[in-house]
This record gives structure tokens, C-alpha cells and sequence, in this order.
């Protein structure tokens, strides 16, 4: 067995991009019957199995931003990917009927400087995630993700999300399936239990399954969802966290990557969890807080920051701005991710007042945002004179 710097962030069964046989996955896919033309389709493409040590490093999970859907599309990933190199992005939720019979380009399409960028499918027919997930594999995504945490009315009628905590069994052969059917990571993403479901039982049982069936990775909202009575939204706030029960989880399974996620904001916060699991994923605070993604890199990954200040992440930003209004996007479905950019500066107010209002308008142009940044570096100047 090849041993790789940083293969403890993976089962110890099981390097990434390496196929063991004989795991408990592909006996699953077996039982399952999954078509060879899934697994062949993604497995004759020529790519090696034996990653370079930088793509290997590129997987870790130590600090990620959640999947959002309407919030983390591909032009909110372009700009956290200019805020942090090494954080690890989620797209927004797809379901595998859309990418089955969807337009795929439009859906999965990615800009090459988001890696390293995950796939979030939303589904339970083990065929279908193995078709999405080899799809996913096929437009470059570094890894694929399950979702079982999301409360919605539209996911609990389709069978998928949450409501699938009460059925590990389902979700391993889901898992079981994708990961027969591609080379990249398949994690999955869940709740620590739902409604009356005890969470030191729930957590423990979708957590055993996923991993015999191969899965890379668990990322886990530290709180229940409760199905009936509450709004997605409030599923989000409403059933209290218990950070403790994630670590508990850590500490009975350390071989496995074990990625919290919920109500974390400060990088305080960030660091305290990493004493006690493998990575943290932040969603609602990355997304209406951007600023809290500058010093990622170094104080996260020890690396140096790519760029030191707001206004050279948008002036990074602009070559891919121009680009997209050239191809017919509008500028508000890029600069609306921009609101919560800068904190605690003069003229913060006043560059979101500015992309509000001018940002909306039909045909506005990147000059828009460059008007609205210089509105924030007027006023540091006019502090600073
Ligand atoms: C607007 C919005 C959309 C979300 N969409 C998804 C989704 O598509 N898939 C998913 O797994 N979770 C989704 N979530 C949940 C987040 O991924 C995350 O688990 C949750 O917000 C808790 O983390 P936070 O407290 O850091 O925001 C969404 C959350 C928000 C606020």
C-alpha cells in the first residue's frame, strides 16, 4: 500500500481516488446490481488512481464553506475562491433528477479556479446518485456529496435530505453506489437525528453505514431537524446545537474525517472546534460575513493570505466580471453576493447602498463596482487625512 502524507485525513481502508477491492462498498453495489457502464464510464478515462500529493492536499476538509442553495452558485464560489485558496466549496444542492434530464451545462458548469469544488446531490435511488455522481465526475468536481440534512417540503416529498436519517440502510447504498461509480471522494452530509429520533442512536447509525460503504468523509449540522412544525429556516436555528455529540462521534470513529458545521461565525470559534474534529464548515457567517474568509489561508492553512485586502479580491474579481456580462449575466447575479464584503469600515453603508441601487439596474456595467469600492476607499482616505 502506497502510503500518502495525507492519507489519515481518509478511512484507513481506503486512500483517495483508490478503489480497495473487496470493501464493504462495492460488495453493497454488488448486492445492488449497479451497471457496469456507470463504473466503466468514469474508470476508462485514463486518470491515474495515484494523486499527486498537492491534489491529495487539496482535499482536506479542514475548513469549507456550506452548500447554500441560491446562495453558493458558481459566481459566489469565484468569489470565496478570491478570498481563500484552500478552502474547500460546496455547490448549492442538485437534485439527480436535474442533472439526469436537466441542462447539465447550465447546472454544473464551474469556473476552473474553484477547485477545490464539491458537488452536492440530492437523491436516495442508489442508481440515480451513481449516474448524477458519475456525471459530477465527469464536469470535474473534486468530490461528491450527499445530502441528508436539508428539511425541506419540496426534498422530504422527494425522499431525500433529512428525512433520510431514518433510513441509514438507504443512504449506505446510495453511498455504496456512488462510490463504485467514481475515482473522487464521496462524503456526506447530515443532521445528528430528526424529530423523536435519540441522537447519540441516529448519528451513530448513519454514520456506521456511510462509512462501511466507503464514505470519505462526515460532515454533520450538530443539531436535529425537526420534519414536521418548523420552516427550513427555522430548522437552522431552532433545534438547539450540540457541538459535544459531534465530538463524541470523532472520538468513537478517529480514523474517520469528522467536518462540523453550525452556528460557528469567529475564527475563535473556528480553531476551538479544531481540537476536536477534523474540519469545521461554515455556511450563513461565510456568506453574509465574506471578510471572515481573508485570513483563512494563514490562519487556517499557514499559508500566505492570496490577497491582503477587499478591494484586491474585487479587482481580482473584475477579469471574470467582464467576462460574464459578456456572455448576457446580469451584474446583480455576481455583485449580490458582494453585500456583506466589508465590515466595520467607513463606507461600508455606503457600497452596499451603491450596488443596491445601481448594481439592479438593467445593463449596469463593472463600473458599477468599481464606483462602489472607491466609495470605501474615499472614505478610509478621508479618515486617514
Ligand atoms: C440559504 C441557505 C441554503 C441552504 N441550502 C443547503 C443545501 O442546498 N444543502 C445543504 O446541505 N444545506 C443547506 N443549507 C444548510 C447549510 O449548509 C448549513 O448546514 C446550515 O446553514 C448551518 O450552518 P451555519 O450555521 O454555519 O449557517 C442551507 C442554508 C442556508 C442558509
Amino acid at each position: 500500500m502506497i502510503v500518502l502524507p495525507f492519507a489519515g485525513l481518509f478511512a484507513k481502508h481506503e486512500a483517495p481516488g483508490r478503489h480497495v477491492t473487496g470493501t464493504p462498498s462495492h460488495a453493497i453495489a454488488a448486492r445492488l446490481k449497479i451497471g457496469s457502464s456507470a463504473a466503466s464510464g468514469s474508470k476508462s478515462d485514463g486518470r491515474s488512481d495515484v494523486w499527486s500529493a498537492s491534489r491529495i492536499k487539496m482535499l482536506t476538509h479542514r475548513f469549507s464553506v456550506a452548500p447554500m442553495m441560491d446562495w453558493t452558485d458558481r459566481h459566489c464560489r469565484v468569489f470565496h475562491r478570491l478570498l481563500t485558496r484552500h478552502t474547500r466549496l460546496y455547490t448549492e444542492m442538485l437534485t439527480t433528477p436535474a442533472i439526469i434530464h436537466g441542462d447539465r451545462a447550465r447546472l454544473l458548469g464551474f469556473d476552473a479556479s474553484e477547485h477545490p469544488v464539491a458537488l452536492q446531490l440530492g437523491g436516495s435511488d442508489p442508481r440515480d446518485l451513481a449516474e448524477a455522481a458519475r456525471i459530477g465526475e465527469g464536469f470535474g468536481y473534486d468530490e461528491i456529496n450527499l445530502n441528508v440534512g436539508c428539511p425541506s417540503d419540496r426534498v422530504k416529498d422527494g425522499r431525500f435530505g433529512a428525512c433520510l436519517m431514518a433510513e441509514p440502510d438507504l443512504v449506505a447504498a446510495g453511498v455504496a453506489a456512488m462510490k463504485h461509480a467514481v475515482k473522487i471522494p464521496v462524503t456526506v452530509k447530515c443532521r445528528i437525528g430528526i424529530d423523536d429520533q435519540d441522537p447519540e442512536v441516529s448519528l451513530d447509525a448513519i454514520a456506521r453505514a456511510v462509512v462501511a460503504a466507503g464514505s470519505n468523509a462526515l460532515i454533520v449540522h450538530a443539531r436535529k431537524a425537526w420534519l414536521t412544525g418548523l420552516s427550513p429556516k427555522e430548522n437552522r436555528d431552532i433545534p438547539p446545537l450540540d457541538y459535544d455529540r459531534v465530538y463524541r462521534l470523532k472520538q468513537a470513529m478517529p480514523d474517520v474525517p469528522i467536518i462540523i458545521n453550525g452556528g460557528i461565525g469567529s475564527l475563535a470559534e473556528v480553531k476551538a472546534h479544531l481540537a476536536h474534529v477534523d474540519g469545521v464548515m461554515l455556511g450563513r457567517a461565510a456568506y453574509q460575513e465574506p471578510w471572515r474568509l481573508l485570513p483563512i489561508d494563514a490562519d487556517i492553512f499557514g499559508e500566505a493570505p492570496r490577497f491582503a485586502t477587499m478591494k484586491d479580491v474585487f479587482e481580482a474579481m473584475m477579469p471574470y466580471i467582464e467576462r460574464e456580462l459578456a456572455r448576457g449575466t446580469r451584474l446583480h447575479a455576481i455583485t449580490r453576493h458582494f453585500v456583506g464584503a466589508y465590515h466595520a469600515v467607513p463606507g461600508a453603508r455606503a457600497f452596499r447602498r451603491h450596488l443596491a441601487e445601481y448594481g439592479v439596474k438593467a445593463g449596469a456595467g463593472i463600473d458599477v463596482l468599481r464606483d462602489a469600492v472607491a466609495l470605501v476607499e474615499e472614505r478610509a482616505a478621508q479618515m486617514a487625512a
